[in-house]
């Protein structure tokens, strides 16, 4: 066989491991959230080559995450004039300064917190709302915070209008994590903090995940895994990456919330433009 032909080979066998393994997962009812149920879009192929080419190809194993991810419409989370790039290897703009992260990041966020189904998940900036949505195909008890009220308003209409309308979503400080709803099986923080905020340790369970980018803005950032052991917090993986900084609320008075540009504002990386 040639080279070529081993490939279409092995993208037909990646297809079909997807098709078949998300069957299985809507009969034995592990896949929990909306897409089950949805009728295939104009992006599926787009959808299906991102998850071949940028999360199997790099080390996104987790068959959940990789159904989720083929699940979840992307192209619905971004702004309409940026739809025909919601599946390529980078971030967007998506208003208010902030952005919907690179599809590979979302997935390895979302394995490394392990989320089984009917665990609780808090996550820290909302944005689009598109993290949110992949969590809620893992499991029906999904938290998140958003500090940007516009962005929060946005996130949770849409998610209602996808059928993910189970996440609750709400405006406020995630510095705080949301007390209310804690303890967390794993808490997933999407912008950069210079430490972890003692709130969201306080507000983890027992053997709960952590994921959080540690790091200046604009600095060297890495994105951590923790897991909570006795009471503390024991690093098990990380990598380098960008992220927009997690914002106090004084800061938020000098930025106000700006529609996103006509063009993507960020490219892939670590290292590169914030995801
Ligand atoms: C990279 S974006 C998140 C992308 C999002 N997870 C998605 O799927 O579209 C980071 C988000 O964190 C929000 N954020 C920043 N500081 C925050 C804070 N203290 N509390 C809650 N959200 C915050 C930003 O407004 C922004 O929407």
């Amino acid at each position: 066989m040639r080279l070529r032909d081993k490939l279409v080979a092995a993208r037909i066998m990646r297809v079909i491991f997807l098709t078949l393994l998300g069957g299985v997962m809507a009969l034995t009812g592990l896949g929990v959230g909306a897409g089950a149920d949805r009728a295939p879009d104009s992006f599926q192929d787009a959808r299906q080559a991102m998850v071949a080419r940028q999360l199997q190809r790099r080390d996104i194993t987790d068959p959940r995450v990789l159904v989720a991810m083929g699940t979840v419409p992307r192209h619905c989370f971004v702004p309409e004039s940026l739809t025909s790039q919601a599946y390529g290897d980078h971030p967007l703009p998506i208003g208010g300064g902030q952005t919907i992260s690179q599809p590979y990041i979302v997935a390895l966020m979302t394995q490394w917190a392990e989320v089984a189904p009917g665990d609780k998940v808090l996550e820290v900036g909302t944005g689009s709302g598109y993290q949110a949505a992949v969590l809620a195909e893992l499991t029906d008890q999904v938290w998140s915070i958003e500090i940007l009220p516009e962005l929060a308003r946005q996130a949770a209409a849409r998610l209602k209008d996808l059928g993910y309308g189970r996440v609750r979503v709400r405006s406020g400080d995630g510095y705080q994590g949301w007390p209310e709803a804690a303890p967390f099986d794993a808490i997933l923080v999407t912008a950069a903090a210079p430490r972890v905020p003692p709130a969201l340790t306080a507000q983890l369970k027992e053997g709960g995940r952590l994921v959080i980018p540690l790091g200046p803005p604009g600095g060297v950032q890495n994105l951590v895994r923790y897991r909570k052991v006795q009471g503390k917090l024991v690093e098990e993986a990380s990598l380098p990456v960008r992220f927009v900084p997690l914002v106090h609320p004084p800061a938020l008075k000098a930025a106000p919330f700006a529609d996103p540009p006509e063009a993507p504002a960020t490219s892939p990386g670590p290292g590169g433009p914030p995801r």
